[in-house]
């Protein structure tokens, strides 16, 4: 298969100065399982400090950016200024970007085609809601959202991945099972299949996101289309390197 497993942590909006110094030490001192890529999403204004302090062998992402390189847009950030601070990664269309801040699939396709062009990688999140899953819609609706990725990602797919979140899962406590996980994973791959290419698919990596920890992260990594994880809450507390570990 050759997926080299990738963990993401997203700290969303939290963390200080002291606490980051603390979270940084645990990663630095890891262990950390060399066959798994790690990646920590920052809040912008720590981008810099963490890239900073924190080993090489993690990489940094930012967790939002806009679809331009510069310009009028106050309290924005381009994919050019996380670059130019030394991070090589950017998490976009996040549920909360969607749900919060209203952003649309078309709007997240501008910001993936802009920040790969800038030459970042790229973490895309997809993911149903609650009513979405429970009407049935769920394959509809993570198949629409990764269609509308095609054409930013063009032929740039080894600088993306993808992160299935259901939202219902997203700090609730209530982790999709590793089937629940595992079906809709599979059915990624092969929906890549008939709309890219057997290799785009054969190679996507896609993680799960939604309460992962360490108690349920090693049945899930078990899982054949299940590529890693994105990580929220757990991110912050000292489980996350087991969370990392938990394919060994
Ligand atoms: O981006 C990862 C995040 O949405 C998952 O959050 O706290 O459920 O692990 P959490």
């Amino acid at each position: 298969m050759g997926r080299k497993f990738i963990v993401g942590g997203n700290w969303k909006m939290n963390s200080d100065k002291d606490q980051i110094a603390e979270i940084v030490k645990n990663l630095n001192s890891g262990p950390l399982d060399p066959n798994v890529e790690v990646v920590i999403g920052v809040p912008s204004i720590y981008v810099a400090f963490v890239r900073s302090i924190l080993t090489e062998t993690i990489g940094v992402a930012g967790q939002n950016c806009w679809k331009v390189a510069k310009g009028a847009f106050t309290g924005e950030i381009s994919a050019e200024m996380i670059k130019d601070v030394g991070a090589e990664w950017v998490i976009l269309g996040h549920s909360e970007r969607r749900t919060i801040f209203g952003e649309k699939d078309e709007l997240i396709a501008e910001k993936v085609a802009h920040a790969l062009e800038a030459g970042l990688k790229v973490i895309a999140c997809i993911g149903e809601t609650l009513e979405e899953r429970e009407a049935g819609q769920t394959e509809d609706v993570v198949f629409r959202q990764t269609k509308a990725l095609l054409p930013a990602i063009d032929t740039n797919w080894e600088n993306v991945v993808l992160a299935y979140e259901p939202v219902w899962a997203i700090g609730t406590g209530k982790t999709a099972s590793p089937q629940q996980a595992q079906d809709i994973h599979a059915s990624l791959r092969s929906w890549l299949t008939s709309n890219t290419s057997s290799e785009v698919a054969e190679n996507m990596r896609i993680q799960y996101g939604g309460s992962v920890t360490a108690s349920n992260a090693k049945e899930l990594a078990a899982c054949p289309d299940i590529d890693g994880f994105l990580v929220g809450g757990a991110s912050l507390k000292p489980e996350f390197l087991d969370i990392c570990n938990a394919q060994v």
